[in-house]
């Protein structure tokens, strides 16, 4: 299959994995604004081996979204080895007029598959998963492996810039043998977490161990945290997580230079589509998760607290057009 990294303009910027925040809906709605590449959220390799249904029906996705990259996690290569080959083969159930299309067959295979090996959560350490696995040079190996021998799409990883005594480039050079084609590094150690500097000087490094597209990440919110970012690092694009939560023209803004702020009228306007779409898509349960996303679209507002009060109560479509129409 092709390898639609190569083909994308540079710079490329990208949606990065969000774990119970980049569903269908909020990748459409990132798409929408230019996003060139959206990633999935973060799924179970092991649940995609012994429980695959609600694992799939998490990855759901729309043609609109491609590229798109389902991104796993796990600590068995075993298990990474038949989730590859499931999601490739089979590929993930597609929506389709709004009907999720599980029991029809109507799937759509993703565009890549990528591997975390970012994710410091406690439940995901002690899997022996996500960001502790850089500690491990060989069963880092073997999971990439695993990954590739099953699959013909292409793969990428996503790193931390550290992790306990193992550094990017020592992880790189072990693994530079393997044919990865992108990489996003999350310029952050496990240590730092999801705040603290970015260290862009290990990004800029990596162009020496590893000759796939390269993403830098972390910090991102808005055109000049883009421009310092790509200078710094002379990385291929960068990925942004949460600059885009309740901003998702974010990616129009770092491709156009300009402003992330928008008036309140704008940013509702988006809210409601948005909304629009995830009740479409997961129905009520689509609704209960917009309340974190429309908490995200009017901080920094004026009136924000009183908002979020009503807004994280919201159960229907028209609770949500209600107060933000009230409001504008
Ligand atoms: C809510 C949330 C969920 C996340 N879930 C994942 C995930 O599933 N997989 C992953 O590799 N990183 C995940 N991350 C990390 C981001 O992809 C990104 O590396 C990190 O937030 C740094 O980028 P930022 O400063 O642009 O947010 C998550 C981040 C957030 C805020």
């Amino acid at each position: 299959m092709q390898n639609f990294w190569k083909k994308l303009i540079k710079p490329t910027y990208v949606l990065a994995p969000m774990a119970g925040v980049a569903d269908s809906a909020f990748r459409q709605v990132c798409k929408s604004y230019g996003a060139d590449v959206v990633y999935s959220e973060m799924a179970s390799a092991t649940a995609l081996v012994y429980n695959p249904k609600k694992t799939l029906q998490m990855l759901v996705s729309d043609k609109k979204e491609q590229p798109y990259v389902v991104q796993l996690f796990g600590g068995e290569p075993k298990h990474f080895a038949v989730a590859a080959k499931l999601i490739t083969v089979k590929g993930v159930p597609r929506n389709s007029n709004g009907i999720l299309r599980f029991a029809q067959n109507d799937t759509l295979i993703p565009n890549g598959i990528d591997i975390n090996f970012g994710c410091p959560v406690k439940k995901v350490q002690k899997q022996g998963a996500g960001a502790v696995l850089m500690n491990d040079l060989k069963k880092s190996r073997e999971i990439i492996k695993a990954v590739i021998n099953n699959t013909e799409l292409p793969v990428s990883i996503k790193t931390r810039s550290r992790v306990g005594q193992v550094g990017l480039l020592e992880f790189l050079d072990n693994i530079k043998d393997l044919d990865i084609k992108a990489l996003m590094i999350h310029g952050r150690s496990m240590k730092q977490g999801f705040s603290g500097s970015i260290d862009t000087r290990i990004i800029r490094e990596a162009r020496n161990y590893f000759g796939g597209i390269i993403l830098a990440n972390g910090g991102i919110y808005s055109y000049s945290d883009s421009i310092e970012m790509l200078e710094k690092t002379e990385a291929d694009g960068v990925g942004i997580a949460h600059g885009a939560l309740g901003r998702p023209w974010i990616f129009k803004a770092v491709r156009t230079g300009q402003s992330v702020n928008r008036s309140k009228k704008a940013i509702f306007k988006v809210a409601i589509k948005h909304a629009e779409l995830a009740c479409k898509l997961k129905g009520e349960q689509g609704i209960i998760e917009m309340r974190k996303h429309l908490c995200w679209y009017v901080r920094g507002l004026p009136g924000a607290a009183g908002l979020r009060q009503d807004l994280v109560k919201v159960e229907s479509l028209d609770d949500i057009r209600d107060i933000l129409r009230k409001n504008i």
